[in-house]
């Protein structure tokens, strides 16, 4: 009988996913030899940091600092990027499809900006990128989306998709800890991105949101195209002031497509408590779809965090080591149509929704009429208003409204922001009371 083959595994990048798929391919190793039928070998790992104890052992001469070793290694038949971050992590993954190379990478910051230049290198090569690690942590939203319900006209994608923002509002929410405790929590359980701004300013649900939108409505948006706010204006008050109305303040990246038109935005928002998005707490994630022929589904599991992550790489691991065994590559492609089809992204001035103001005020007769007369001014009309506590200091003032449009909306709060009355700048969360 012929010795099974080996597939030869390179890992650019030991960080703390990097971390979880040496652990996951130490502890699997004899199961997923069986499932390949073949020996699935690590066999060089690269990271600037070869002195830090990541609590795993490794035979001599596995982790080096100089990533030549992977790139220049011809045995070597799949590289696993986990670096992060855009340069060098592109001029590496771009090198190794080049050098014929199958390639697993978390990196969706740079699928959502170079993915095009990447996906096409590798088509050229013959050659696969596993990107599933990338959206949704150890969710299979990739494949779901890709593959699964691929049949289905998917009119809608809303996704609770960054760990760290929905443990950091789920903590506010749960004891009333302040943001920055919440932060620290998130980072130290190993959630966050190196850079922590990228999660709380909505940029990583932004990256992952287009991918979303290729995945699910075969969509070429772009970054820039995507409205993108973050959890940084959200505070304490305004998650007890929404659970007292009745709703979760969760981060959504929500993508909505009629076929003509892509909606694509990221921001905190006002989920009904009734609403199954809402009860996604700590660091879950959640890719609620909605499709017409399959309706409601949602997605739910781990979306951050060392071992849910390894997961998902090392199950595209497994796919590429097939492809390579049986000498096939590019099967389905990576968003699973041939190609994406640009699309107008409708203007966010054009979205009609309810929202949620709190506005910080000196307490003082009129100041509330004045508030009111600017929205009305506008033709925004008032749901319920809650004035909290009186007296000398800044004192909120909470309105939910009807269903407004987006731009007039924000030419009220621009004159609201001049009231001399005012203190600071409003707070603006829109409720997504339609959820489908
Ligand atoms: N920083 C990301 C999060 C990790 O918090 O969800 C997964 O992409």
């Amino acid at each position: 009988m012929a010795t099974p083959r080996e597939i030869r595994v390179g890992l650019i990048g030991f960080g703390t996913i990097g971390t979880g798929v040496v652990k996951m391919l130490t502890a699997r190793r004899a199961a997923i030899d069986a499932i390949l039928g073949a020996r699935l070998r690590l066999v060089r790992i690269a990271d600037l940091d070869t002195r830090t104890d990541r609590g795993v052992r490794l035979p001599k001469g596995v982790l080096v600092n100089d990533v030549r070793r992977i790139l220049d290694d011809p045995s070597i038949d799949i590289v696993i990027e986990l670096m992060g971050g855009y340069d060098p992590a592109r001029k590496f993954m771009l090198e190794a499809i080049r050098a014929g190379k199958s390639v697993a990478t978390a990196n969706k910051a740079l699928l959502a900006t170079h993915g095009a230049e990447i996906f096409k290198a590798a088509a050229r090569a013959r050659v696969d990128v596993g990107f599933e690690a990338s959206t949704g942590g150890g969710i299979p939203i990739v494949r779901v989306l890709r593959d699964a319900v691929s049949a289905d006209r998917n009119r809608g994608v809303y996704g609770i998709v960054n760990g760290t923002c929905n443990h950091i509002l789920s903590t506010m929410a749960a004891d009333g800890t302040g943001f920055a405790t919440a932060l620290a929590q998130a980072q130290a359980d190993g959630l966050a991105e190196a850079d922590p701004t990228f999660d709380i300013d909505g940029i990583d649900s932004a990256h992952k949101l287009v991918l979303l939108s290729a995945l699910a409505f075969g969509a070429d948006v772009r970054l820039k195209e995507i409205h993108t706010e973050g959890i940084r204006s959200v505070e304490q008050i305004d998650v007890a002031g929404a659970r007292d109305l009745g709703y979760a303040v969760k981060l959504l990246a929500i993508g909505i497509c009629d076929g003509r038109r892509v909606t694509a935005r990221v921001h905190p928002a006002l989920v009904p408590e009734a609403h199954v998005l809402a009860g996604v707490g700590g660091a879950f994630n959640a890719i609620y779809v909605d499709g017409e022929s399959l309706g409601s589904s949602m997605y739910y599991g781990l979306g951050a965090g060392m071992m849910p992550t390894a997961t998902a790489v090392v199950g595209d691991v497994i796919e590429l080591a097939r492809n390579r065994l049986t000498g096939t590559a590019s099967v389905v492609p990576p968003f699973g149509v041939p190609t994406l089809r640009r699309l107008p992204v409708v203007p966010m001035g054009d979205l009609r929704t309810a929202y949620y103001l709190r506005i910080m005020v000196r307490d003082r007769p009129g100041v509330l009429a004045e508030i009111a007369g600017l929205l009305g001014h506008e033709r925004i009309s008032i749901a319920t208003v809650i004035q909290q506590g009186q007296g000398g200091g800044a004192v909120p003032i909470v309105i939910r409204t009807h269903e407004a449009r987006e731009r007039d909306l924000q030419a009220a709060l621009k004159r609201i922001r001049r009231m001399r009355a005012v203190q600071g700048a409003p707070v603006c969360l829109r409720i997504e009371e339609n959820l489908a």
